[in-house]
């Protein structure tokens, strides 16, 4: 058990020294570091740990319903980022003190692999009336990318339809100084402007106010320059055609009690999704959704 959460955990390393943390409440990856041990996702100093709230920042699971208030009936967001989910597999587990959350370390692949699994409850299924699995694997290569790959399978005997989303929060030095690139001329839909859609302009994201948008069927590879750290991530993603963009700003920062006043500055949530086209899966059918996130130093790009 994590002594800060109280939820049961699993560490992913590999020997060049990058890791990750993966929660069991939520099936939630909470942390993720580069090699020289800098955090590269957003987790908040007043993230509640408590059922049947979200933890907020990581990478929660937006399933089956990415969204609220009119994107369905169901709570905001799904319900399996609060469910317990188990672990079915787990790469080579090191020796720790019995304590200790489990560690993994890299298999022949080269990867230290985590998969979990959530199946529903009957309460689970009073509420969304489908039989499923779902699968969540998450990989850490050497060097550190972090591969996480969702497999969601109807076990049921009618067909259901389901959106998702991996809700990535990044971390940021500075929210003004950070661009997203690969979004622009998009179709997107503004969630502060009652779902209207318009198409972006020309230019990347820039960011100076809150924003809350799902672009629609965009390239699979977005970048998000933070120039202040020097960093880029890249984000790669297959089977989720969409990606909402999202920093709450000052005045909803200040709203959400689990997040803190200032936070918004060191944030921004790119989502790789499927929301404006639900999945839908007949009895027996199988869908896969993945994303692959890197984190590279911008000197990189510039050879310095
Ligand atoms: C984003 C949504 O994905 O998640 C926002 O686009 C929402 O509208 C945000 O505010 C956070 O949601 P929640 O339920 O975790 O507070």
């Amino acid at each position: 058990k994590d002594p800060t959460t109280g939820f049961e955990k699993v560490i992913l390393k590999e020997p060049r020294g990058s890791s990750a943390q993966v929660l069991l409440y939520g099936g939630q990856v909470t942390s993720w570091k580069n090699e020289r041990g800098e955090e590269l996702l957003f987790l908040s100093s007043k993230a509640i740990y408590k059922s049947p709230k979200a933890v907020r920042g990581g990478i929660p699971v937006c399933f089956p319903q990415f969204g609220g208030g009119s994107q369905g009936s169901l709570e905001q967001h799904g319900f399996a980022r609060n469910r317990l989910w188990r672990i079915v597999e787990s790469s080579v587990p090191l020796p720790g003190n019995n304590d200790a959350a489990p560690v993994t370390s890299i298999n022949s692949s080269n990867k230290a692999i985590v998969e979990l699994l959530l199946t529903p409850t009957e309460d689970d299924q009073k509420i969304w009336p489908h039989n499923f699995e779902l699968r969540l694997r998450v990989a850490l290569s050497i060097g550190g990318d972090l591969t996480m790959t969702a497999k969601v399978k109807n076990i049921d005997s009618k067909p259901f339809n389901f959106t998702f989303a991996l809700h990535t929060y990044l971390s940021v030095a500075d929210i003004t100084e950070v661009r997203v690139e690969g979004l622009e001329t998009l179709d997107y839909y503004d969630n502060l402007d009652e779902l209207k859609r318009s198409t972006e302009q020309g230019d990347a994201l820039t960011f100076d106010t809150e924003f809350d948008r799902v672009y629609l069927s965009t390239p699979n590879k977005i970048a998000v320059i933070d120039h202040k750290k020097k960093r880029t991530f890249i984000l790669k993603k297959d089977g989720l055609p969409d990606a909402v963009v999202w920093n709450p700003w000052e005045r909803k920062a200040k709203l959400m009690a689990d997040f803190g006043d200032e936070e918004y500055k060191y944030m921004l949530c790119v989502e790789a999704a499927a929301v404006e086209k639900p999945i839908s899966l007949k009895p027996g059918e199988e869908w896969t959704g993945r994303q692959e996130l890197s984190a590279v130093s911008s000197s990189y790009f510039s050879g310095q």
